[in-house]
């Protein structure tokens, strides 16, 4: 192929420079324009200049601009010793300049394509300002709405995360990571970040082997099967063993048994952080334990470059062991086409608009209109008419400018983005007729401002009330300890929705949320997320119906903020939850009903469809069969409209206690009034396995019931026989 041959070149490596490829540093030359932490920058410009030309660090991170990044690409090529070329990395999570809906927005979509169509465009934005490498997609598994990373995952099932996991994959990559617009793919946090015990982020992770395996892992072996070369080593610990040093993940899962042939990198300073855990005494035994057990590349510490020439010394880092390291990442910077080209993705473009960004606004207004779920349209309020109807807005988002991207967006242009009263007043006949009111602040009330909203509302015959979270509630390090909304904004829904003028909830979050009962009561609830670039036209879209709501909760809703960990596919306990009958010695709440307020998958549209039933071909499932499940699915409505048809099993006995139900397969199908449709899926015995008692992948024979549902709750199942082989 005329690739580089990475062996010959570590042979003519010295040790040190081989050292140097297994750090990414902060880029204290390109910093990106967001308010970052001056302690980041250990290593100044002139430094890291110095560093590239003699060869001791091989990536950097965070930093942007295409000149100078040639410019840094220039000394490592042409000055350093080999002339290695830099990988240059960013966290590029949801769009660079032009930006989509959080990633849990877009996995209610239910459209794994829609994902890989944002995560195109955003490399193609990304490395046309000198990126190589993005630390994302999260395909992190979150069953605790408390936790603050619950925004940059795709929910609580697997089997959805799994689809996003390989959508973006292929969406920032392309399909040749040679292009010049071909960004390298991160998967993080491995492992089990999101299991963090009470949401509370960093925390430790105590963790069935089994639910390690089950739930939480196989978003990354999908997206590795996708073709992602980078992981990226978890700050957490998992059984006490913590992921940046943990052998049996790193080398035993992620080589030995999937045959990862790519590279990890350490979460930010996560090997040095080995002390604080108790697990290194100081930070060469950090580097020690962290290198030998499958990190190849330290993330922003140091400890690498600076411990690890004297632990081969030592004798305690073997020079195979940092060989190894150093392939890993020569060999995907030789995949990329680094060595051939490398000054890719670092031509300047030329200045004013680019002809890409309009088409990327195009895709972020569907991103997000397909993001939106519509949890309740009762007495269908849903949609507004653009004329003829006095409308108000009211609450701290509706012109807030602040809130509209969500969090991990360092990079978005803020210039270009739409706020929900610039959105709605664009699409009404008379864009002067919409009355608009803030009532409240984010979080705390203003002067009059309840009077005001309430004398807006009472004039309205119908209020669109914007509440929620803000971006910063959301993110790393922002685990909450109450899902629900600050009491200024209670305060104010409780008023405007007692005027009992007709409400609809533009609920923002990036979570699931406890609503309170005012809220509850509201007519008509749409969460909307972040949605990003678009976010004012996108609501408008859906708001006055040239588009209909056509997404499903990734998460479920609970009922109340205690709920949590909450999560639809939980094993059943001895007592199970039963909506009906006696609730005493049953797995239950006192104070609320154990059932979600909106369960996983739950989602409305402006029409409404029946489900037939089931029906299976044939009857049961043989050990190498496969079985067909059908339904009809019919629009029984006046409008066209979009549903997400899903398909659940249970195992009714197994060898360890299996969850109530579980997502195997989606269909998102478009049907026009009247219209009905079959639609079938192919399950065989490998959607039947779970981990065994003693851990391994295993099918039993037995009883299996089925739906075909329009979330987790819904539907009527049937059952039937995998036979024995
Ligand atoms: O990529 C991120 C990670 O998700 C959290 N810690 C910092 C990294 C680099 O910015």
């Amino acid at each position: 192929t005329g690739r580089v041959d990475v062996d010959a070149l570590l042979r003519r490596m010295t040790l040190e420079e081989k050292i140097g490829q297994l750090s990414v540093l902060a880029d204290s030359i390109r910093p990106f324009a967001f308010d970052v932490n001056p302690d980041s920058f250990q290593w100044g410009p002139e430094r890291t200049r110095e560093m590239i030309r003699a060869g001791q660090v091989g990536a950097l991170f965070n930093g942007v601009g295409a000149a100078e990044g040639r410019e840094l690409q220039r000394i490592a090529v042409e000055e350093s010793r080999l002339g290695i070329p830099l990988l240059l990395g960013a966290d590029v999570i949801h769009g660079m300049r032009t930006v989509f809906p959080i990633p849990l927005g877009e996995s209610a979509s239910f459209e794994p394509e829609l994902a890989e169509r944002t995560a195109r465009a955003a490399a193609i934005e990304a490395t046309r300002e000198g990126l190589h490498w993005t630390f994302a997609p999260v395909v992190d598994v979150a069953r605790d709405q408390r936790w603050g990373r619950v925004a940059e995952t795709s929910g609580e099932d697997t089997y959805l995360s799994c689809e996003f996991a390989r959508a973006r994959v292929r969406g920032f990559q392309g399909p040749d990571l040679t292009a010049d617009d071909s960004l390298l793919a991160t998967l993080k946090h491995f492992a089990a970040y999101g299991a963090v015990g009470a949401g509370l982020d960093y925390n430790a992770v105590d963790l069935a082997p089994q639910t390690l395996h089950e739930v939480h892992l196989p978003p990354f072996k999908a997206a590795i099967e996708a073709g992602a070369l980078t992981v990226m080593s978890s700050f957490n610990d998992i059984n006490g063993v913590p992921a940046t040093a943990n052998r049996e993940l790193l080398t035993g899962v992620l080589r030995d048994q999937w045959g990862f042939e790519g590279f990890v990198v350490s979460d930010y300073t996560s090997d040095f952080e080995l002390i604080a855990h108790g697990y290194a005494a100081d930070e060469r035994q950090a580097a020690e334990l962290s290198l030998n057990a499958g990190l190849d590349m330290s993330m922003q510490s140091g400890i690498f470059m600076d411990h690890l020439g004297a632990l081969v010394e030592q004798g305690r880092v073997g020079v195979a062991a940092i060989d190894a390291a150093a392939r890993r990442i020569l060999d995907v910077k030789a995949r990329m086409g680094l060595f051939e080209n490398p000054y890719r993705s670092l031509n300047p473009a030329p200045p004013g608009p680019t002809p890409y960004l309009a088409a990327h606004d195009a895709l972020a207004r569907e991103a997000a209109r397909r993001s939106v779920v519509m949890l309740k349209n009762q007495g269908e309020l849903l949609p507004l008419r653009k004329s003829g109807q006095r409308i108000a807005l009211i609450g701290p988002f509706a012109r807030d400018r602040e809130n509209l991207a969500g969090c991990w967006n360092i990079f978005g242009d803020a210039s270009r983005e739409i706020d929900l009263e610039t959105g709605l007043r664009a699409a009404l006949a008379d864009p002067q007729s919409l009355q608009v009111v803030e009532g409240c602040g984010i979080e705390e009330s203003l002067e009059g401002g309840i009077e005001a909203a309430v004398a807006a509302a009472r004039q309205a015959e119908a209020v669109l009330l914007a509440l929620g979270e803000p971006s910063v509630y959301s993110g790393e390090a922002q685990s909450r300890t109450q899902i629900v909304l600050p009491p200024a904004q209670q305060a104010l829904a409780e008023a405007v929705i007692a005027t009992g003028t007709p409400v609809v909830v533009l609920l923002r979050s990036g979570r699931a949320l406890a609503l309170s009962p005012a809220l509850q009561s509201a007519d008509a609830i749409l969460a909307t997320w972040f949605l990003g670039t678009q976010t004012g036209h996108a609501v408008a879209d859906l708001v006055f119906g040239d588009h209909s709501p056509s997404a499903r909760l990734p998460v479920s809703f609970p009922r109340d903020a205690g709920q949590q960990p909450y999560y639809y596919n939980h094993p059943s306990t001895g007592r199970p939850y039963t909506p009906e009958g006696l609730q005493a010695f049953r797995t239950r709440w006192r104070e609320v009903d154990h059932s979600a307020l909106y369960p996983f998958g739950h989602g409305l549209t402006y029409t409404r469809f029946d489900y037939g039933p089931v029906e299976l071909d044939p009857a049961g499932l043989a050990w190498d069969g496969q079985l067909t499940v059908r339904a009809r699915i019919a629009n029984v409505g006046t409008r066209s409209g979009e549903e997400v048809v899903q398909l659940y099993v249970r195992d009714r006995i197994a060898s360890r206690v299996r969850p109530i139900r579980e997502l195997k397969r989606f269909q998102k199908i478009a049907l026009a009034p009247g219209e009905g449709r079959v639609v079938e899926f192919t399950l065989d015995r490998s959607d039947l396995e779970f981990r065994s008692v003693d851990n391994r992948p295993i099918a039993e024979p037995g009883r299996f019931d089925v739906w075909i549902a329009p979330s987790a709750t819904a539907g009527i199942a049937v059952s039937f026989e995998l036979h024995p082989a």
